[in-house]
């Protein structure tokens, strides 16, 4: 390696070997890291992409459970199934590990020794959840009961999925066993602590004050929200038996927290990699000019952010984060993603039912990538975004392009003479391109790197339909070799710009041109493409896609999620009265800004808002709070009703009121225009 060249190892969140892989997987993780680490592939990097599978811990003992088989039957089959889509997919790992393999298994034992050694762990007896019957202490999923929040009856023992409370077993009310269906009594066991506690100001120096620029918001305020509320220790061991045995002679019976495993799964796999690539492990996770990132969804990061991060400190010899990219979560239709209720697009079938369109679901879940907040899926917009973005954008350039050098140049590049004014400043255009993308790249911004992309295709289509080779060609035959030239060179710049985003399609425009792929480097030149260079005749990158495929899909979704399930969700309150279109009139609806927010002390509901409303700037309460932090609503564009009469609330007067709406799970959503506009502006 050129002593020079930076070094990247990129991990993607290992996934639960329980189940397949859907389409919430892919948004939130796996299509973000591809992008990432073929750009940086492109940028001539040595970079390490590892996964694998996550095989331990209570989701796959309870699957195996309700399965009636063991945890090693139920992880042989997902792991086979998941790496299988992966790489069908093109997800291009340079690994893809699991975390029973023997690798693992001691890779992990002997992290835990090193802490163990050096006195890190704290070791506790305390009393906990056992099953008298079934004879096993009891994971906190596994104890059922009401919730002390909001009474929930099926509340877990650590979270109750009706009101999103954290729970501790102990808080709740009449708990019961989910393997005997008795209460549980209480009785002493010993595990071993991490003692975060101590960690919280390096912490908070290193990533509160040292990332608050460069890690994405939700990481940083997460750490921070932790951070605030007081680290404890928390236990590295458990009471199961499955999993990586606890290499304590006292331990027995005991196996390692599966949090404490699965991220040193990334270094298991990296020795997996090394060991069959021939390669050193330990400079992809020792070197100090290594740069470690961990991409993962949100509900990972304090696992990435915080306990992992302590975990490497404390042992010493590894490099820490250099970056956590995690994503929101993707909905699906409008609803929540969930296996359980299969309301789910699994990535097994969609490769089945749709071969050929990899490069389309990237297309469309990065153009839909929940980066900042979480985001959808729809049937509907797939079909949108690939007939009027992917067929009539990139398609038409790449197409009409290569089409007209058939045409007109017997399949050959024409020559660029006499370039004129609207050809250079195409050009110089099209070379500010990969700087632009290179730049949201780098900052993980994946949507915006895409936009950008496609209007570089834009610019082609633009710039064809100004010159019209197509009415030159009689007259000027001259003029249309610079234009079909000028038209070339970008689409063999899309050809390599693309190809960490839409690999497939970059490498048929690279084959229809005969392009070879030497770099990011390459990107931006106008002479990509020798005059008199033949070209292959074009092929179909993107086909439109009809109306059946949506209703079939849909149907689909409707038919494999159980009906009751369907019904009670789509709660839709019922038609209120008719109004007149002068009572409509009457309402002053308009577009404002929230320019300050703050929470009202002695209400849980309620959020002070100022809001910029274009005629003035003024006071409004709003119960949300319960829903959005202050900081996170300023900035905001919001629609007002704005004549509404002003109304004493906690000793302030609230003037108008802001637009909510609600989703199927309770969740508040404002509504606003779709694009920014001018504060004050009319609803009508
Ligand atoms: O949330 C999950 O799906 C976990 N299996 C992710 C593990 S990531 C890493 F730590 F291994
Ligand atoms: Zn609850």
């Amino acid at each position: 390696m050129d002593s020079n060249q930076e070094r990247y190892t990129v991990t993607a969140a290992l996934p639960y070997a329980n189940g397949p892989i859907h389409l919430g997987h892919l948004a939130g993780v796996y299509i973000s890291a591809d992008i990432f680490v073929r750009y940086l592939r492109l940028k001539g990097k040595d970079v390490l992409f590892v996964c694998g599978s996550d095989e331990h811990g209570i989701a796959i003992t309870m699957r195996a459970r309700k399965d009636g088989t063991t945890p090693q039957a139920i992880v042989d089959k997902y792991h086979e199934q998941i790496a299988g889509s992966f790489e069908k997919f093109g997800i291009s790992f340079d690994v893809y590990s699991r975390t029973s393999s023997p690798t693992h298994h001691e890779t992990a034992s002997e992290f835990f020794t090193n802490l163990y050694e050096k006195n890190i762990l704290e070791e506790q007896v305390s009393e906990q959840f056992y099953d008298a019957t079934a004879k096993e202490f009891l994971a906190d999923r596994y104890i059922k009961g009401t919730c002390p929040r909001c009474g929930f009856e099926e509340a877990y023992g650590d979270q109750c999925e009706n009101c999103g409370s954290t729970l501790s077993p102990q808080e709740l009310i009449n708990p019961t066993s989910m393997l005997s269906g008795e209460a549980p009594v209480m009785k002493q066991t010993k595990h071993w602590y991490l003692p975060m506690g101590q960690y919280e100001d390096w912490l908070r120096e290193w990533i509160v004050e040292g990332h608050k620029e460069d890690w994405k918001p939700n990481v940083v305020g997460q750490v921070k929200s932790w951070l605030d509320q007081g680290l404890r220790p928390r236990a590295m061991t458990r009471d199961l038996e499955w999993g990586v045995a606890v290499p304590l002679p006292e331990a027995e019976g005991k196996v390692l927290y599966v949090w404490f495993d699965a991220p040193i799964g990334y270094i298991s796999a990296t020795k997996d990699w090394a060991a069959v690539a021939n390669k050193d492990w330990e400079p992809y996770w020792k070197d100090e000019n290594t740069k470690l990132v961990h991409f993962i969804g949100k509900d990972n990061i304090v696992f990435h952010a915080i306990i992992f991060p302590i975990m490497l400190k404390a042992h010493g010899d590894f490099v820490l984060p250099d970056n956590v990219p995690a994503n929101e979560f993707l909905n699906l239709e409008g609803r929540k993603l969930s296996t359980s209720r299969n309301w789910a697009v699994w990535l097994h079938e969609y490769l089945e039912e749709l071969p050929d369109k990899e490069d389309v679901l990237r297309y469309v879940l990065t153009a839909n990538s929940p980066e900042t907040k979480d985001n959808d899926f729809s049937w509907k917009d797939y079909q949108t975004r690939n007939n009027s973005e992917l067929v009539a954008i990139l398609g038409n350039l790449v197409n009409r392009a290569v089409v007209l050098t058939h045409k007109y140049f017997d399949g050959k590049v024409p020559a660029a003479n006499d370039l004129q004014p609207i050809d250079k400043q195409t050009l110089a255009t099209m070379a500010e391109f990969p700087g632009r993308i290179e730049q949201s790249l780098d900052r993980y911004k994946f949507r915006d790197a895409l936009s950008q992309l496609m209007d570089l295709a834009r610019l082609g289509n633009k710039y064809l339909a100004d010159t019209e080779p197509w009415k030159l060609i009689k007259q000027q035959p001259d003029r249309v070799e610079a234009v079909l030239n000028t038209a070339l060179q970008i689409t063999a710049n899309l050809a390599i710009l693309a190809e960490p985003f839409l690999p497939q399609t970059a490498q048929k425009i690279r084959e229809m041109l005969h392009l070879d792929l030497t770099g990011w480097a390459q990107a931006g030149k106008p002479d990509l493409l020798e005059a008199g260079q033949p070209i292959e005749k074009a092929t179909l990158l993107f086909e439109k896609i009809e109306d059946s495929l949506v209703e079939a899909q849909l149907n689909k979704l409707m038919e494999n999620t159980p009906q009751e399930e369907t019904q009670e969700e789509v709660v839709v309150a019922p038609a209120k009265d008719e109004i007149t279109f002068d009572d409509f009139v009457k309402m002053d609806m308009r577009v404002g800004t929230i320019t300050a927010a703050e929470k009202i002390k002695k209400s849980k509901k309620l959020l002070k808002l100022t809001i910029d409303t274009g005629l003035d700037v003024r006071t409004v309460l709003s119960g949300i709070a319960l829903h959005f932090t202050a900081e996170e609503v300023v900035g905001q564009q919001v629609v007002l009703l704005a004549n509404l009469a002003p109304r004493p609330m906690m000793g302030e007067v609230s003037q108008g009121m802001v637009l909510m709406a609600e989703d199927a799970e309770g969740n508040l959503r404002f509504v606003r225009p779709t694009e920014p506009v001018n504060n004050g502006a009319q609803i009508s």
